[in-house]
């Protein structure tokens, strides 16, 4: 099929990619003409593991191509995918002035009979305007413009895996026409047995915020329990253990640590908490989901102060940025959230990060940077693990003894062995788990 991508963020670039080798004629375009010129080279504007390898797979395969020109992009697709940003307002809802300028873009290029799928993470009811934008764009196009949503569950870090080998797609729709177009774009996944949820469309644009809001509860949860953990002697590991083992709670995304971040928990909770208020139906429970998240940068904190006492003057090395493992993506990562804030305490804060160095030195000017662990540990009177990335596992915890000022681990992802940092002699306060001391 002829499709066509409109906006090459990460959940754009992805789909583009995945159509390609799904086996469809894919051209993506953006309005920012850079990344169409870096894309068209071959070169992924974002660090994602295994995107650029398959980029340049399917460009060579010429099924993949980009075109910062919508004229060329849009004309004789049969489907075009909306994937561009809905970031937050002041307000907190999300701002689609990004899916209404590509809506109408789609309605003056658009030819014959098009599925618009919107992609991007939009409160329900949104499907209806961008129908109307296309209607009012091209009135003599009414019958030919079908909208579809057909949210992304994808995960920044495992975004080309989660993209061809998806849990469920979801497709929210309304004529049968539009859901049998989506079927056939699909196809490759379903013969493999992906289950295919058909529903309405605000069904599928509500069943988005459902989930995210939903695994960010189940992180909070757990950071509220590693909270209570730590007064009352028991291991927050161990209780989520027993938690996950019951097949009706689930033992994914129960780790407590500093909390979640990235570009889609924090926006999409916010639009949620706006949405329901919007609609007469207020969510409390989403803003105590939010103010958990912000309690646990204030825990690493207060760990800190209990082993430095005053933080002027003081050295404290964070490692790992990102807002998780495998990206280099800062976006509401708590491991800035957490060097704003000592760095206004009066601490000299030092980070290294194997991905995201450059876009957190750009987030937070005043953090110092260093170019590998050891270094950013040198005379450091504080380590704190940030982001579990791989090869802070892998540290020589006598080297890093003997680097530091002073001997203490603040573990914000409890990835250290508690025996490991004893027989060392740290001072270690680990998450939902009394301190070593
Ligand atoms: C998320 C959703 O998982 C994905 O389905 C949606 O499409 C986009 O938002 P992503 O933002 O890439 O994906 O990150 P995810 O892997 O879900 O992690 C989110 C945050 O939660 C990270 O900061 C991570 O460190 C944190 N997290 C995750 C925890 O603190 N504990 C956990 O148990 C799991």
């Amino acid at each position: 099929m002829r499709i066509a991508v409109v906006g090459t963020g990460h959940v754009g670039l992805t789909t583009c990619i995945s159509l390609a080798v799904f086996g469809h004629d894919v051209v993506g375009t953006d309005v920012e003409e850079e990344k169409i010129a870096l894309l068209s080279k071959g070169v992924s504007p974002f660090f994602e593991p295994g995107i650029e390898d398959l980029l340049k797979q399917e460009m060579e395969s010429g099924r993949l191509r980009f075109s910062a020109d919508p004229s060329v992009a849009i004309p004789g697709a049969e489907v075009v995918f909306i994937c561009v940003g809905t970031p937050p307002k002041m307000t907190g809802e999300a701002s689609l002035i990004a899916v209404e300028a590509a809506a109408r873009t789609v309605a003056r290029y658009a030819e014959g009979r098009t599925v618009v799928v919107e992609k991007s993470t939009v409160p329900a009811g949104t499907a209806q305007r961008v129908r109307r934008t296309l209607v009012q764009e091209r009135p003599e196009m009414a019958d030919g413009f079908e909208v579809v949503s057909n949210p992304e569950f994808l995960r920044e870090g495992h975004a080309v895996e989660d993209s061809l080998n998806p849990d469920r797609i979801l497709v929210g729709a309304e004529s049968e026409w539009a859901r049998e177009v989506i079927r056939k774009v699909y196809e490759p996944l379903t013969a493999k047995g992906t289950p295919l949820i058909e529903t309405d469309i605000a069904t599928a644009e509500l069943a988005k915020h459902a989930c995210n809001a939903f695994l960010a509860l189940k992180i909070s949860f757990a950071n509220a329990l590693a909270r209570i953990c730590e007064l009352s002697d028991a291991d927050v590991d161990a209780v989520v253990d027993v938690m996950g083992a019951d097949a009706r709670i689930g033992r994914a995304f129960l780790n407590a640590g500093l909390g979640w971040g990235g570009s889609c928990f924090p926006k999409d909770l916010q639009a949620f908490q706006r949405l329901s208020e919007r609609l007469g139906y207020p969510f409390p429970l989403l803003e105590e989901v939010t103010r958990i998240n912000t309690d646990a940068i204030d825990s690493v904190v207060s760990k800190i102060e209990d082993a430095l006492w005053n933080l002027e003057g003081k050295k404290i090395a964070l490692l790992g940025l990102a807002f998780k493992p495998g990206t280099d993506d800062v976006r509401a990562a708590p491991a800035l959230a957490l060097a704003r804030r000592l760095i206004e305490l009066g601490a000299d804060v030092i980070g290294y990060d194997p991905e995201a160095m450059g876009p957190a030195k750009a987030e937070v000017p005043d953090l110092e940077t260093a170019p590998d662990a050891y270094e950013a540990l040198l005379d450091a009177h504080c380590l704190v693990l940030c982001t579990e990335w791989d090869e802070f596992k892998h540290l020589n915890l006598e080297r890093v003894k003997s680097q530091m000022a002073y001997p203490v681990v603040v573990d914000g992802r409890n990835m250290f062995e508690g025996t490991d940092m004893e027989a060392q002699g740290f001072t270690y306060y680990p998450t939902g788990r009394r301190a070593l001391k």
